[in-house]
């Protein structure tokens, strides 16, 4: 028999026992799925929504507001008399953006990956983020000064996983501000650290995306500098004096949709796989290089949100690129590693089921705009677009065709050197050969837009070949 004090410890400890008991389980239901601690709730039951009501009926009611399929209302948008105002797309106008502009030229000018766009207006309910005014206001995330959700890195393991685009085992994963920043930590990072040595040459191959030089030449590092194309370094016969290599790859490449190797035997390469999806381009094998780059912005069209990631082999080389984001912004916003985890839990579980898979609703929207882009262009004896060919991809078990994100238009007549002049005149308006350091006979047109953006660019193209032998030829 117990004695009263004995009794009253061996109650309150098997209390204590009890409490750990039931806050272990629900942890570590909560950290599998939080839905099931709901269970644990006291009275069985999920609490009534009261402090998220207030806010999904705004958001509602904005997503609510009629703009003709041709625009849309944001709750952070302008609102005049307590209405949220349209903003139209593209030579889309009036209030409610029903009226095309007669004259507009078709715009085809930036990477804006808006196509997406109608993919989550499907999945609004799956993606939808509520954000508490208490969320994680810390400048801590679990204690970590680095501030990266693992959850996030969880999920974005099992994304390249599902997808088979890039080996996450034994490799460290870094988030930047977009890839953009990424990119430019990488560049740093693989920069000599002893002040003595040359600063090394950063290099991409021709046609290759203009940031690469732009960031290179803008930070204006001791110990790296721009040092033009791989062509140039390739035919030197020695360049050991010259410093180290940095080299810039792009698989697809931006602007022409070519999967693409180092062509310089250099061990400082960046890959940056902004494009290696399904949506854009086979996936013949998974990337498996020492430093990758991928962003949400290509890969949900979540340009917006500023969320990039990059796998690192090399630890010193992942230890100053996160020096490198440290000093930049400290770390990446909680509020953005929030959404990214939505977006990308949505994806992975979305994957190759039924309707609603992310990359089969991406493939069959670039490969529709290819196709018809193509059927135009091959009746015109004056343009002509990169070749493509159809290849088999691990992602969707089957030979694709293409879909690229950009058409590379190259304009065969001899009158025509300035390629991106030539459709300016016409409403055309697309993106300069030179600015992607080759000849202005090429011109980039991004098919990533939205679909108004699409149907105009496609307009104007039929009008401007048919003017090649009249009307008819379309
Ligand atoms: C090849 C390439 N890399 C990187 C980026 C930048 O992407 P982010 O939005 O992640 O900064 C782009 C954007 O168009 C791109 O085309």
């Amino acid at each position: 028999m117990l004695g009263g004090e004995s009794k009253e410890r061996a109650i309150h400890s098997s209390k204590l026992l009890y409490l750990l008991l039931i806050t272990s389980i629900s942890l570590n239901l909560y950290s599998s799925s939080s839905s099931l601690l709901l269970f644990l709730l006291p009275f069985g039951s999920a609490p009534e929504p009261w402090w998220t009501n207030p806010t999904s009926i705004e958001a509602e009611a904005v997503a609510a507001v009629r703009c003709s399929g041709h625009g849309r209302a944001y709750v952070d948008g302008i609102y005049v008399g307590g209405v949220p105002v349209c903003e139209c797309n593209t030579c889309y106008g009036s209030a409610d953006c029903s009226e095309l502009s007669p004259d507009c030229p078709a715009d085809a000018d930036s990477g804006d990956p808006m196509f997406l766009e109608p993919y989550w207006m499907r999945e609004a309910a799956s993606s939808a983020v509520v954000l508490a005014g208490w969320h994680r206001m810390s400048y801590r995330m679990n204690n970590d000064a680095a501030a990266i959700s693992a959850e996030l890195v969880k999920q974005i393991r099992r994304l390249h996983s599902a997808v088979g685009n890039a080996i996450t085992d034994g490799r460290f994963i870094l988030f930047g501000a977009g890839s953009t920043q990424l990119l430019n930590a990488a560049v740093h990072a693989l920069s000599p650290d002893d002040p003595s040595s040359p600063p090394a040459n950063v290099l991409a191959s021709v046609p290759y995306y203009p940031v690469y030089e732009m960031g290179t030449t803008f930070f204006n590092d001791r110990e790296n500098r721009w040092g033009g194309t791989t062509s140039t370094w390739a035919n030197k016969s020695d360049s050991s004096a010259a410093g180290e290599f940095i080299e810039f790859v792009t698989s697809p490449n931006n602007p022409d949709g070519h999967l693409k190797q180092p062509v310089l035997n250099v061990s400082s390469v960046i890959t940056d796989h902004a494009y290696f999806w399904p949506h854009f381009t086979e996936i013949p094998a998974p990337g498996d290089e020492d430093l990758m780059v991928f962003t949400l912005s290509k890969l949900s069209g979540h340009a917006g949100s500023r969320f990039g990631w990059a796998l690192v082999k090399d630890k010193k080389v992942y230890d100053k690129m996160s020096k490198y984001i440290q000093l930049s912004m400290f770390s990446v916003s909680r509020d953005t590693q929030l959404r990214a985890l939505k977006l990308i839990k949505v994806i992975v579980e979305g994957s190759k089921v039924g309707g609603k898979d992310i990359f089969e609703f991406g493939y069959s929207t670039m490969n529709d705009r290819w196709r018809r882009l193509n059927d135009v262009v091959s009746k015109s004896n004056r343009f002509s677009l990169q070749s493509l060919s159809p290849q088999f991809c691990t992602y969707f078990q089957t030979i694709r065709d293409p879909s690229p994100a950009y058409a590379w238009l190259k304009c065969e007549r001899e009158e025509d050197k300035d390629c991106e002049a030539a459709l300016k005149a016409e409403g055309i308006i697309s993106r300069r050969g030179a600015t992607y350091n080759t000849d202005d006979r090429y011109t980039r047109l991004s098919l990533i837009k939205t679909q108004d953006d699409f149907e105009q660019l496609l307009q104007h193209m039929v009008a401007l070949v048919s003017k090649e032998s009249g009307p008819q030829v379309i």
